[in-house]
């Protein structure tokens, strides 16, 4: 294939969500694109979001990475740049041109709201259509894993399983769609703690905890049991399985954590104190549970008819900064571009 001098497509954008997993992916299998050591099962969010711009240039001697206009760490550019390298060797385009990948979140990042994912699924869509690939659904989730292993997920919308596969080249560790948002709106209100960049990343706490904890080997065999009973719960719709399933995976994925040594803690007060919030009218009969993933931000999943009087009660949990009321979204898809308020 020839090398682009340009963007091939029309307008290189996208836009992709945050997904929160039910079913903890927690832990790597041997190899490289993030192949994950479990399957796992989540639900993709509407109104947080990534858009990605990527304007290739063939004046540039590297990628260049923005987030809100400013340039990105060089830890994250790093790791965008590697991205690129396996978008522009799919295109048959090694050698260049490399672009400019101009990229925003309207909520904080790094900080346990699945930034990454929004941010991998957002950049394969943009990324690949840039270097003129048009990828298929399986395509675009395989390589959004290569990214950060739960972008693979937010590729699609509302519920959705990942599956953990066996390939080497992790061709079948890929995401597909469970059940349509509309088809079981959950709401999810996410109980804010701190909105500071987490201390220990998922991928050392993930590799810590496979290489230290006594129960690693418990934690992989009991997974294909919760995955099955959680699907098991979305398709019947049944709430109070469902919740029951998840928070035994989150308080697994956290005490799994919590063993590995020396131990990961993403915890703050706050967040004991939303969990215990969220307990106690789970006990008064009202349909939520909790869930948490690698930060201290607690993610309150309730039936419709429940969000307000729980984000009542998250608001009045001392530390809790703020409390923001999510649905389930779409998968990743074209933005209207830059500039664009979408
Ligand atoms: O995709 P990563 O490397 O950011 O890992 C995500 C890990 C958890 O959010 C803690 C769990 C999950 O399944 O999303």
């Amino acid at each position: 294939m020839k090398a682009p001098q340009q963007s091939l497509a029309d307008d290189p954008s996208a836009i992709a969500h945050p997904n929160i997993a039910l079913i903890k992916y927690w832990g790597k299998r041997p190899g490289s694109g993030n192949l994950p050591a479990v399957g796992s099962l989540s639900i993709t969010l509407d109104t947080l979001r990534t858009r990605t711009h990527v304007l290739l240039d063939g004046a540039l001697k590297a990628d260049v990475l923005l987030y809100g206009g400013a340039p990105a760490s060089p830890k994250d550019a790093a790791r965008a740049q590697r991205f690129l390298a396996d978008v522009r060797a799919m295109a048959g385009a090694p050698k260049g041109p490399y672009c400019r990948i101009e990229t925003d979140n309207n909520f904080p990042t790094g900080a346990g709201l699945a930034s990454s994912a929004s941010g991998f699924a957002a950049l394969s869509l943009a990324a690949s259509r840039a270097y003129g690939l048009s990828l298929s659904p399986e395509a675009l989730s395989a390589l959004a894993r290569s990214g950060s292993g739960s972008a693979a997920r937010s590729i699609f919308g509302g519920f959705v399983q990942m599956a953990r596969g066996v390939a080497d080249d992790g061709s079948d560790a890929i995401a597909t769609p469970l059940l349509e948002p509309a088809a079981w709106p959950l709401q999810v209100v996410v109980a804010i703690t701190d909105t500071k960049a987490k201390a220990i990343g998922s991928t050392e706490g993930m590799e810590r905890t496979r290489a230290t904890s006594p129960y690693w080997q418990g934690w992989v065999e009991s997974q294909e049991a919760d995955l099955k009973e959680a699907a098991a719960a979305v398709h019947a719709r049944d709430f109070a399985a469902l919740a029951d399933v998840a928070e035994h995976s989150c308080s697994k994925m956290h005490a799994l954590a919590l063993s590995a040594r020396p131990p990961i803690l993403y915890w703050l007060p706050s967040t004991v104190g939303a969990l215990q919030a969220v307990g106690k009218l789970r006990k008064d009969g009202v349909p939520v549970f909790a869930t948490m993933d690698a930060g201290p931000q607690v993610k309150a999943v309730c039936l419709p008819e429940a969000a307000q009087v729980v984000a009542q009660s998250l608001r009045a949990v001392p530390g809790v900064l703020e409390v923001l009321t999510v649905g389930l979204g779409e998968g990743v898809r074209q933005s209207a571009g830059k500039g664009s308020s979408s």
